[in-house]
């Protein structure tokens, strides 16, 4: 079969190759690659700057943004040949820690936990993959042209499940979102503060085209310009911040409202130095009792509430998340840096 394989930390690795057939284990489905998203984590990862190799191996299969075909299922599986399945991407450190022990890996205590494509496993960038059934979620049949936006959308399920039980350390009602980067996570975090029934803001710094209006057509506002200034006109509850950029996350830590909770969801580049009142960042965290938190990766809890709102959304809308989609011929374009998509998605049909 053929798969996209990278050495993570050593950049210009990235090819697409020949490899041998998965072998199916007990327990596990045998998936005909349906799609596969590309991320900023991914893009990274072929940089040379993250991720971590399978031991014992010389390259890695890239790929956590899945989405598949069932084609052979274990004998009384809930799957059957044909269901439509996404993976999930961390597994449990073997230890397991108290949060692995409770099926809570996407807070895994001692950093044991593995990730597919990205942290010593193979990833789901191939033309066929394995899974065991209790890391597989099944997507709805209608869902087939976007499943593959499920992935994205658990990791922003998660962080407003971790902002729900925030807000419940004390009365709050809050009203005002600000997401920082209108990219696909800030997309995903906005479509489910409108289906939460907030007002929500959005900021990036492209002006106009498709991020304003896929904003706009939610019912959302855009915004361009500093964090900092739309932040001091929009007075959010809630800032996500979506960009992952050094710059911008410091101007949502500095967001000064009373009982602010700030969600940081970018894995930025370190060493970027920036000049910081910490005397003031520190004094408005308090007299605000604001919350500034960071939230990663996503537990099946998650998968399910990601599905819920995929499936709430207008799929129109969702499908114009995905500006660009690619074969597996030519897969290497979708790392180049810049350019204005917002979802590129590889066919690996
Ligand atoms: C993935 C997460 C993962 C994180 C850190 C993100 O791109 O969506 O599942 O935990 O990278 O490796």
């Amino acid at each position: 079969m053929r798969a996209l394989t990278v050495v993570p930390l050593q950049a210009q690795s990235l090819r697409v190759e020949e490899v041998p057939d998965p072998i199916v284990g007990p327990n596990e489905l045998l998936v005909d690659g349906i799609s596969l998203g590309v991320c900023g984590t991914d893009r990274d990862i072929v940089a040379g700057n993250y991720g971590w190799l399978p031991p014992g191996k010389s390259r890695m299969v890239l790929g956590h943004e899945s989405l598949g075909r069932v084609l052979t299922a274990p004998e009384g599986s809930k799957f059957a040949a044909g269901d439509l399945v996404v993976g999930i991407v961390r597994r449990p450190d073997p230890v397991p820690c108290g949060a692995c022990a409770r099926g809570q890996w996407d807070m895994c205590r001692n950093g044991m936990y593995v990730e597919r494509g990205i942290k010593e496993i193979d990833g789901y960038g191939s033309t066929k993959w394995v899974v065991r059934e209790d890391f597989a979620v099944k997507v709805d049949p209608s869902l087939e042209k976007v499943g593959v936006l499920l992935e994205p959308t658990t990791v922003v399920a998660k962080a407003w499940d971790q902002i729900e039980r925030i807000n419940q350390r004390a009365w709050f009602d809050p009203r005002k979102v600000l997401v920082t980067g209108a990219g696909p996570i800030g997309l995903l975090a906005a479509l489910i503060g409108k289906e939460r029934g907030l007002e929500v803001h959005v900021l990036d710094r492209a002006t106009g085209g498709i991020k304003q209006e896929l904003v706009e057509a939610l019912g959302a506002t855009y915004h361009t310009g500093t964090a900092a200034a739309v932040a001091k006109q929009v007075k959010p509850d809630i800032v996500i911040e979506a960009t992952g950029a050094p710059a911008v996350a410091l101007q949502a830590m500095e967001v000064d409202n009373p009982g602010v909770i700030i969600c940081l969801t970018g894995v930025s580049t370190p060493g970027v130095d920036t000049d910081v009142d910490v005397g003031g960042l520190n004094r408005n965290i308090v007299l605000d009792n604001a919350v500034v938190f960071g939230s990663v990766n996503a537990n099946r809890h998650h998968y399910e509430q990601g599905a819920a709102a995929l499936a709430k959304a207008d799929e129109s809308w969702l499908e114009r998340l995905i500006t660009r989609r690619l074969t597996l011929d030519n897969a290497l374009e979708a790392f180049q840096p810049g350019g204005t998509d917002i979802k590129v998605v590889i066919d690996l049909s």
